[in-house]
């Protein structure tokens, strides 16, 4: 009898052990680092910027084509990609305030797709989120007119349930806005040439240079890759012919949170945010941007020398565990900048920078709106729900909003249509990177954002604009929900169904 039992807590010790063996070697597996380790052999891609046509009614008119493509993500392979009227990515799209804009997107893909204004104040109608469903071979055209102050936007797909795939296959571009004091204002602002878009991206590629769809063993926050692409390159530099350059920084990984500074920590002037410039530039080293969000940064090199655009291990404000899982160890080196051996003078960031002063008083708020993010799948307990609307917001109020995380795991908080103010940031100020206009703001776990927030212009009873985490993985599994903006006293409808799109 004892011989039995001690061989029975022997067999136990030994797979207790075994597991413990397992789980070290997959957690000292889970961190991931190329600083060092580039060559810098290929040329920053720059995308292109398309020209809009002018229609009948003196709109904007962009066409847009999503299509399938084989791009060559590492040099001398090619991949099977999606893009927007090209293999991988899309063109970078350019509108000033006023604008009328028409956008025609024909869905060349073989899956039902939408396409998302990310950042962009306009109808719910034409925001591209899961109910504007555009099917194979199908085309969609919203338009609206631009309002709002010059911004560094994005666009990418979000249909409910495959929004991660979508973007990871490599639909997704930047959208650039203008406006009049922008363009009056002595920024780099030469694309291309010294105002540069830095779209991040975090493929797991494998040696033919596919595109690869695992996930590890353990991964809170979905897919995380093993290297970088910059605008779709892979071990890109960029040579420069100016003193000052804007570096304007997307990050359109899937789950990636960066912290991006260079390998001498230089000082940068951090000009803008998700929404916009900022009132003032303000010096930094580092910007902590987690997926879906945006900073503009003015960079200055001297002649002849070389620097590298690093993303350094970023504090997810995770457990030991979580930590090691999304992310919190890992650091890569993004971009070689190359400056020419004569650089001429270029001038100095203007002190002020945006004159606009956002109406977002808190002391206006009607009303104190609670997120809670749980888990990995839910707001306020509630998975995404297509026919079910959350939230009911009337036009031109100001609110409060408070969003949780409850959970041991990072989170994001984007709500569409709006640019939101942070009043308190894990207890404390938000920090540069987001102390401007947002419409993403970084959730560390066990922490809690305040912002304030208007919605303002458009109302719809039935169609709703989304909020959600936009780690797309958790955006997918139904971290997500449905907010209607509604006339005073108007009561909220049901959103559109499906029945016919679905699958
Ligand atoms: Cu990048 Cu719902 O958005
Ligand atoms: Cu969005
Ligand atoms: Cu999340």
């Amino acid at each position: 009898m004892k011989r039995i039992l001690l061989l029975g807590l022997a067999a136990v010790l030994v797979v207790v052990g075994g597991l413990g063996v397992v789980a070290v070697v997959v957690y000292s597996r889970a961190d991931v680092s190329t600083v060092g380790e580039l060559s810098f052999s290929q040329r920053l891609r720059i995308p292109p910027q398309l020209e809009p046509r002018a229609d009948a009614n003196g709109r904007r008119l962009f066409d847009l084509t999503l299509q399938q493509g084989r791009a060559e993500l590492l040099p001398g392979t090619r991949a099977d990609t999606w893009g927007v009227n090209g293999p991988y990515l899309g063109p970078t799209l350019r509108a000033s305030r006023g604008d009328r804009l028409l956008m025609r997107v024909r869905n060349d893909l073989p899956e039902t797709t939408t396409l998302h204004w990310h950042g962009m104040h306009l109808p719910a109608e034409a925001d591209g989120g899961p109910h504007q469903m555009i099917e194979p071979g199908e085309r969609w055209q919203p338009s609206w007119t631009v309002d709002q102050p010059a911004a560094t936007l994005w666009y990418h797909p979000h249909l409910h349930g495959d929004t991660e795939d979508h973007v990871y296959r490599g639909v997704a571009g930047m959208f650039i806005l203008d406006d009049p004091r922008s363009r009056a204002l002595a920024l780099p602002d030469d694309y291309g040439v010294d105002d540069i878009p830095v779209i991040l991206q975090d493929p797991r590629l494998s040696d033919d240079g596919a595109l690869e769809f695992s996930q590890g063993a353990i991964s809170p926050i979905g897919r995380l890759g093993d290297e970088t692409l910059v605008n779709g390159t892979s071990n890109p530099y960029l040579p420069v012919s100016s003193r000052r350059v804007r570096l304007r920084l997307l990050n359109a990984s899937t789950a990636r949170i960066y912290d991006v500074g260079f390998d001498d920590s230089r000082e940068l002037l951090l000009i803008g945010t998700d929404g916009g410039l900022l009132e003032a530039p303000r010096p930094v080293r580092r910007v902590l941007l987690s997926p879906g969000e945006r900073a503009e940064v003015v960079a200055e090199f001297r002649p002849g020398e070389r620097a590298v655009l690093r993303s350094f291990e970023p504090d997810l404000g995770a457990d030991f565990f979580n930590e090691r899982f999304s992310g919190g160890d890992d650091s890569f080196d993004l971009l070689e900048v190359r400056a020419g051996r004569e650089l001429p003078p270029a001038p100095a960031v203007p002190d002020r920078l945006s004159g606009e002063r956002a109406s977002l008083d808190p002391s206006e708020s009607v009303r104190t709106r609670r997120f809670e993010l749980s888990g990995s799948s839910s707001i306020n307990g509630r998975s995404m729900d297509l026919g079910r609307i959350d939230e009911v917001v009337t036009s031109d109020t100001t609110e409060v909003w408070e969003v949780e995380n409850g959970s041991d795991i990072p989170h994001s908080f984007h709500p569409h249509d709006v640019r939101f103010r942070v009043l308190e940031y894990a207890g404390g100020p938000p920090p540069a990177e987001a102390s401007g206009l947002q419409d993403t703001v970084f959730v560390p776990p066990h922490e809690t954002v305040r912002l304030v927030a208007r919605f303002e212009d458009y109302t719809d009873p039935n169609v709703p604009y989304m909020f959600h985490c936009h780690v797309l993985d958790h955006e997918d599994q139904g971290m997500m929900g449905q907010l209607v903006v509604v006339e005073p006293g108007q009561e909220p409808g049901s959103p559109p169904s499906h029945e016919a799109a679905s699958d």
